[in-house]
């Protein structure tokens, strides 16, 4: 059974990054099963997946700026952080060494969740604050 790992309680109560953030867990999630198959079934949602990364974290960053947001800076080096782990999957991909593939893509899932919660809730909630 393929369960999603995108949950209501991850919505930060801004619609456009709810939408992103739901169709980027269920890129990943669809990336770690595709890992279990096949380079070749991997790569096509992989891209996808790097694609939706790219789109939603320069639509976030342009929000946090437009809201004067504090916590910018600190916000922009998780997104770094995360694009630097993703260059690492895409290096391992070429080798194609599938348990390494399946752990690495587990790990950025994982972490993707846990940046909506730690991080990106506090823009939702700054925004509500700010009205
Ligand atoms: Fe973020």
């Amino acid at each position: 059974m393929e369960l999603s790992s995108w949950k209501d309680d991850l919505r930060i109560g801004i619609g456009k990054i709810d939408s992103q953030h739901q169709v980027l867990i269920e890129l990943l999630d669809q990336c770690i099963q595709k890992s279990k198959l096949s380079k070749a079934e991997f790569e096509p949602v992989f891209n996808d997946m790097k694609l939706s990364t790219d789109t939603h974290f320069r639509a976030e960053e342009q929000l946090m700026q437009t809201l004067n947001y504090a916590e910018f800076e600190e916000h922009q080096k998780q997104h770094r952080l995360f694009e630097e782990n993703l260059g690492l999957l895409e290096t391992e991909v070429n080798h194609w060494e599938k348990l390494t593939i399946v752990t690495l893509t587990s790990l950025l899932r994982d972490w993707f969740v846990q940046h909506i919660l730690d991080f990106d809730r506090q823009i939702g909630a700054y925004k509500r604050a700010i009205g």
